[in-house]
């Protein structure tokens, strides 16, 4: 997701963007950068890969006087495109030396871009997507209609980009002005005395200003030190929205809320689209960063995931979607059993391993044994560069940006999506789908992170819900079909963050022995079924909850918008919006991770980023 940051003023560029860049470090620690206009004629780059540390190590290496200037624009950056190496790092300087941008996001068409640039005889000196930019501003700077025209030019560069972005563009020619771009990734201005500043966030200035303007899509803004002005991508006036910021620098870090899993189920909606990004191109599922042939894929005759904790139910849900879609067996194993029970592997089977952070011990010796048995394995993961990918075949990456909390939340939706989309390219390489069955299936994909943000607003009431329910000592949670993996990760997300006894059950099984467990008001959530999918399972669920009603439970119940029968068993009924049977998961998870979080507090636990005896990514077996 990167941390982007840009300077006019009267003050050293270098150690404003420098400290802006720690407050934007969350956002990505592959590398960071920064690049300052010196007021006579040139820029200067400083970049490293690894933390703001080794940046500031660099600096002094070479010296601070050397980056004297008050206009810069800095960046850390959390790898897509290209590995976290020094010359990946941003800022990226044009083949003249001139022009000097950072990006976060992911430009989609610049592989066109890269080979028109080539064929101009531009030495591309990085791996990124992002260096395009610098190359094309300096192109439109030097020559044509728009030549010595810095504004002119950004806007040339503009209009040509595809994807979701946000560009800082800085020009030798013009110490003093930033231009900086917005699409589908944030950008905020803040407004000081005789100084601007920009940032991925607010973090980024609140110790310099409260006062910030928040930009619409599409928009593009030109900071000098005492002015900005706004402008749509083709030039005419665009429109902000100023406003004053009332967060402390430790609540900015967190973006407002109180802890950074909260932050983090907060950004599920952009963390499943920006998934989504770049893999549904002219009607044709594209794996882009995965090195994986069509023919290679069209062989696979079986599925294998493997993985952990959550991206385990990621990968259980992956099984009903690839069955479903494509027809062949797909096998999900927890990664710690996968080698030693002697799986059964050729050159035919796909393993998908599934890992956050791509360092997980279990998962890698999977990958290692899947490797040895011949077998080709792809990775799904959410960190550019690490272990797993390396020695994968091929990688498709989530881009959920880091994550913080250790109990996993945009993470675990990211995986699913990008499960889909695995599950999807088999279906097109192999068939079983049509064309246009395929755009439906990407359609209704498409409309899950404008759900997902709908189902945000169920906070208020889970959180009402989980004060009523108090301190707990045991929950259960019950699911069928795709339900059946969310019961699993709502009782996980309970186990990792308020140490409570918590079971995720298939509903069926209920009745084969934990229905002995149901007692008088024991809480038992339970995650219906759409009544639109495969309607005996609606109907039977409904079944389950009244039997576990029968015997004193107090049911929470999650159904989608309209579904009325479930109604009279609900002691608390939480709605989620419609969506196909397949995609219900990457909703009905959200109420789970809310509801844990504050049985969490009510339990004591008020540090639910880091929850006892747990770690972000475990690199032991
Ligand atoms: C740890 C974390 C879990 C995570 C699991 C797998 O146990 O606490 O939240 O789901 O590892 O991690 P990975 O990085 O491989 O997805």
């Amino acid at each position: 997701m990167c941390g982007i940051v840009g300077y006019v003023g009267g003050q050293q560029g270098l150690n404003i963007a420098v400290e802006a860049l720690r407050r934007m470090e969350y956002r990505g620690y592959d590398s960071s950068g920064v690049a300052v206009v010196d007021g006579a004629g040139s820029i200067n780059i400083v970049k490293r890969a690894g933390k703001l540390a080794n940046l500031e190590d660099k600096i002094a290496e070479v010296g601070a006087e050397s980056l004297a200037g008050s206009t810069a624009i800095g960046h850390t950056r959390w790898a897509t495109h290209g590995r976290p190496t020094d010359q990946n790092a941003h800022p990226h300087l044009s083949f003249d030396g001139k022009a000097a941008i950072v990006h976060n996001g992911i430009i989609e068409n610049f592989a066109p871009l890269r080979e028109q640039l080539i064929k101009d005889g531009v030495e591309l000196k990085s791996e990124t997507d992002s260096e395009v930019a610098a190359h094309l501003l300096a192109q439109a700077y030097n020559e044509g209609e728009t030549a010595g025209d810095f504004r002119a030019s950004a806007l040339k560069v503009l209009g040509g980009l595809e994807g979701a972005f946000t560009l800082l563009f800085t020009h030798a020619d013009h110490p003093g002005t930033v231009i900086a771009a917005r699409r589908s990734t944030p950008l905020i201005v803040g407004i000081g005395e005789g100084e601007m500043f920009l940032g991925s966030d607010v973090a980024a200035f609140i110790e310099h200003t409260k006062q910030a303007v928040e930009l619409g899509q599409d928009s593009v803004v030109i900071i000098t030190a005492d002015d900005f002005e706004i402008l749509n991508f083709d030039g005419t006036p665009g429109e902000g929205k100023e406003f004053t910021i009332d967060w402390d620098l430790a609540a900015a870090e967190k973006g407002g809320y109180d802890s950074f899993m909260m932050k983090e189920i907060h950004e599920q909606p952009d963390a499943v689209r920006d998934t989504l990004v770049g893999h549904f191109i002219d009607g044709r599922i594209v794996l882009d960063e995965a090195n994986i042939s069509e023919a290679e894929l069209k062989a696979v005759n079986k599925v294998f995931v493997v993985a952990c904790g959550s991206a385990y139910h990621s990968g259980l849900l992956a099984k009903y979607a690839i069955e479903h879609w494509v027809r062949i067996p797909v096998e999900i194993e927890v990664a710690s059993e996968f080698r030693y029970r002697d799986p059964v592997l050729d050159a035919n089977t796909l393993v998908v391993a599934v890992s956050q952070s791509g360092e997980t011990a279990d998962t890698l010796e999977a990958v290692r044994h899947a490797k040895t048995q011949g077998a080709k394995v792809l990775a799904v993961c959410n960190t550019n560069g690490s272990q797993i990918p390396r020695e994968s075949d091929a990688v498709l990456y989530t881009h959920a940006g880091p994550e913080i909390g250790v109990a996993s939340t945009k993470a675990f939706l990211a995986q699913v999506a990008a499960n889909y989309i695995v599950g999807l390219a088999l279906a097109q390489a192999k068939g079983t789908k049509y064309p246009d069955e395929i755009r439906e299936i990407w359609t209704a994909l498409e409309e899950i992170p404008a759900k997902i943000a709908e189902v945000l607003s169920c906070e208020e009431q889970v959180t009402e819900i989980a004060r009523t329910l108090g301190a707990i000592k045991t929950m259960l949670f019950l699911g069928r079909g795709v339900g059946f993996p969310v019961a699993l990760e709502g009782a996980l997300k309970l186990k990792e963050l308020a140490y409570i006894h918590a079971e995720g059950f298939a509903a069926g099984e209920l009745k084969h022995g934990p229905i002995a467990l149901i007692e008088d008001d024991l809480p038992v959530v339970v995650v219906v079924p759409s009544p639109r999918g495969v309607k005996v399972l609606h109907s039977k669920i409904v079944s389950n909850i009244q039997e576990i009603r029968a015997r004193g439970a107090k049911t929470i119940v999650i159904a989608e918008e309209g579904d009325d029968a479930v109604e009279p068993f609900a002691n608390w009924l939480i709605r989620i919006p419609k969506s196909s049977t397949i995609m219900q998961p990457l909703l009905a998870t959200v109420p789970l991770q809310y509801l844990s979080a504050e049985i969490a507090r009510q339990c004591g636990n008020d540090d639910i980023d880091k929850p006892r005896n747990l770690a972000k990514s475990v690199t032991v077996e």
